[in-house]
């Protein structure tokens, strides 16, 4: 079996995915036309050319300029339908959906638009084709930490509709301290929580989104490797990380892939799980991340079903939801 079919063959979890990274610019033009928002781009070709990032906030700045394309539910579903496609095709079981409900009620999109047409994309997803879903609210960090109140405070009467809470955007200066009171209250709603720490940001915020946010998985995290004892904790803990390799090689984390740290991440025994982060900027979706960096590192195929095993088990759902992919995983052969 080809390197590609076994990887699409291998059922798994998708963790850290931002829907508004899915934006594919041909329907981001499509949007904008229909909704008559302005894009800072002539063309698909010229959006395209446009997306040589050398830092997180190059990317950033035109991420959220994306997203001003998106105004209706209809919008917000048909951009979570095109994603459950693609995921589909990839061998996704089961998603995590990060949505930045602050960069559309800012617009004046109001909270239950933005969530409407998620939760309906979702529940089409699960009929059309078996995949399972969560959605997770993420706070922009760059934004004050009233900010972010006020967000959850638009949020508490939708408490139902979504499972968990994170923490995104420019992480150099927003430590994850800043927010320690938000999610001490999130964590009293019962709400799932996961922090972006790690990425960009020194192996210091990880150990804050740890103590202080108590955060049940970290998104990239790798710039863990720079701290020893913070190695051997993530090891011990088994702190799922949700590492995005092709998003760590387009905002220059790493200088290639072959030279991503992913392999000794997994060798120093961390709970390593691959992602896509936001696709349409990157140049691919999940199953490209787990190919690419099998050929740059040589992973083997036992390697590659250890993270999407490690992705089943990190998921946000019951032992019974789980159960069934691990078997199905478990008579993929090695
Ligand atoms: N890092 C921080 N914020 C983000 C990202 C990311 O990789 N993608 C979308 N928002
Ligand atoms: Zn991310």
């Amino acid at each position: 079996m080809e390197l590609d079919t076994y990887i699409r063959a291998l059922p798994k979890a998708e963790l850290h995915l931002h829907i508004e990274g899915t934006l594919e610019p041909e329907l981001m033009f499509r949007l904008a036309a229909r909704n008559q928002v302005a894009l800072p781009w002539a063309s698909v070709e010229q959006t395209r050319a446009a997306y040589d990032f050398t830092d997180l906030q190059s990317f950033l700045d035109l991420y959220y300029a994306g997203a001003a394309a998106l105004i209706h539910e209809q919008d917000f579903h048909e951009l979570a339908m095109a994603y459950f496609a693609r995921a589909h095709a990839d061998g996704v079981v089961h998603a995590e959906l990060f949505f930045d409900p602050q960069t559309h009620t800012s617009r004046g999109v109001a909270f239950d638009t933005v969530l409407s047409g998620l939760e309906r994309a979702c529940a089409e997803a699960h009929a059309r084709y078996g995949i399972s879903s969560r959605l997770i609210l993420c706070f922009l960090r760059h934004l004050s930490a009233e900010d972010s109140y006020a967000m959850l405070e638009q949020a508490l009467p939708h408490l139902a509709r979504f499972h968990g809470v994170g923490l995104d955007s420019s992480e150099k200066g927003h430590p994850p301290s800043k927010f320690a009171r938000l999610f001490a209250r999130c964590r009293e709603l019962g709400l799932h929580i996961v922090a972006h720490a790690g990425e960009e940001g020194p192996p210091a915020y990880i150990v804050e989104a740890l103590d202080i946010l108590k955060v049940e998985r970290i998104d990239h995290g790798v710039r863990a490797a720079e701290d020893p004892a913070l190695m051997q904790r993530l090891a011990r803990e088994q702190v799922p990380l949700t590492v995005c390799p092709l998003s760590n090689i387009r905002l220059c984390v790493f200088p290639t892939l072959a030279q991503h740290n992913l392999r000794a991440l997994l060798d120093a025994g961390l709970k390593v799980t691959i992602n896509s982060d936001d696709p349409a900027y990157f140049g691919g979706y999940v199953a490209k991340n787990y190919l690419d960096t099998a050929l740059a590192l040589s992973l083997t195929r036992a390697e590659l079903k250890r993270i999407a095993r490690n992705s089943l088990d990190a998921a946000f759902v019951d032992e019974a939801t789980r159960a069934p992919w691990l078997t199905r995983l478990a008579a993929v052969p090695d």
